[in-house]
């Protein structure tokens, strides 16, 4: 929210009032004295005017995690463990996850309390590729990357998905990028041609690799390069 919509919808401050605070500059957001109305405030932000806290902020909080197999991508489930039940953290009602996998599927998994980082994460115009392992019950045939890259109608969205990237790096095994998240988007792809996907593994979300050091289950907070990535 902009700076100014912050502090007047506060009940102590009109709009003049905002105005003169922000042109005297006893306005300051994160310790930096602020002008500019548009100046974005958020849930994190620290605000003051002059030296009255009027909002303490909290900390942003980024995780990745290595999902393994058989846990839902789900703030909670009645009957499986999910995968904030990995996370030893504080707070825990307050994060979520940044494009979900199927129970099955493996590999990196973002987490965290920041809804505006993980939707520039996860909306397609952001046109993020998303890199999967794949593996088949069936042989892939070398039809399926020009399949892939003109997109595949899917009928329940009346929707013709992105062009995807296919790799071949065996006869069942393959690398592919997609920039969308549809429902099972991977599995229904492969499905167009009647292949199974016994495997399914994340390895990337944009820059946004897996780290190698973390086993299945494990996870670590991201780093400040990391976060700005995205
Ligand atoms: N596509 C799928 O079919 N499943 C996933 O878990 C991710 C992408």
């Amino acid at each position: 929210m902009r700076v100014d919509r912050f502090l007047s919808n506060l009940p102590r401050f009109n709009r003049k009032q905002v105005r003169l605070l922000l042109v005297e500059r006893r306005v300051a957001v994160d310790g930096v004295a602020v002008s500019d109305p548009h100046h974005e405030v958020r849930e994190f932000s620290r605000v003051s005017v002059d030296d009255e806290v009027l909002q303490a902020g909290k900390p942003a909080r980024y995780f990745m995690l290595h999902k393994p197999r058989g846990c839902v991508s789900a703030t909670s489930d009645p009957q499986h463990p999910t995968v904030l039940d990995l996370l030893d953290e504080p707070d825990k009602g307050d994060l979520h996850i940044a494009g979900r996998l199927d129970f099955n599927t493996t590999g990196l998994m973002l987490i965290t309390n920041d809804g505006q980082w993980s939707r520039r994460l996860t909306q397609p115009q952001t046109k993020l590729p998303k890199v999967y392992l794949v593996e088949t019950e069936q042989a892939i045939g070398p039809e399926y990357a020009t399949t892939f890259a003109e997109g595949i109608y899917f009928a329940f969205e009346d929707l013709t998905t992105h062009p995807a990237e296919l790799e071949l790096l065996g006869p069942r095994t393959a690398r592919l990028s997609i920039i969308e998240g549809r429902y099972h988007q991977v599995k229904r792809m492969f499905g167009h041609f009647d292949n199974k996907v016994i495997g399914l593994h994340r390895e990337r979300m944009g820059s946004l690799v897996l780290d190698a050091t973390l086993a299945p289950g494990q996870y670590r907070a991201l780093t400040d390069d990391e976060i700005r990535q995205v």
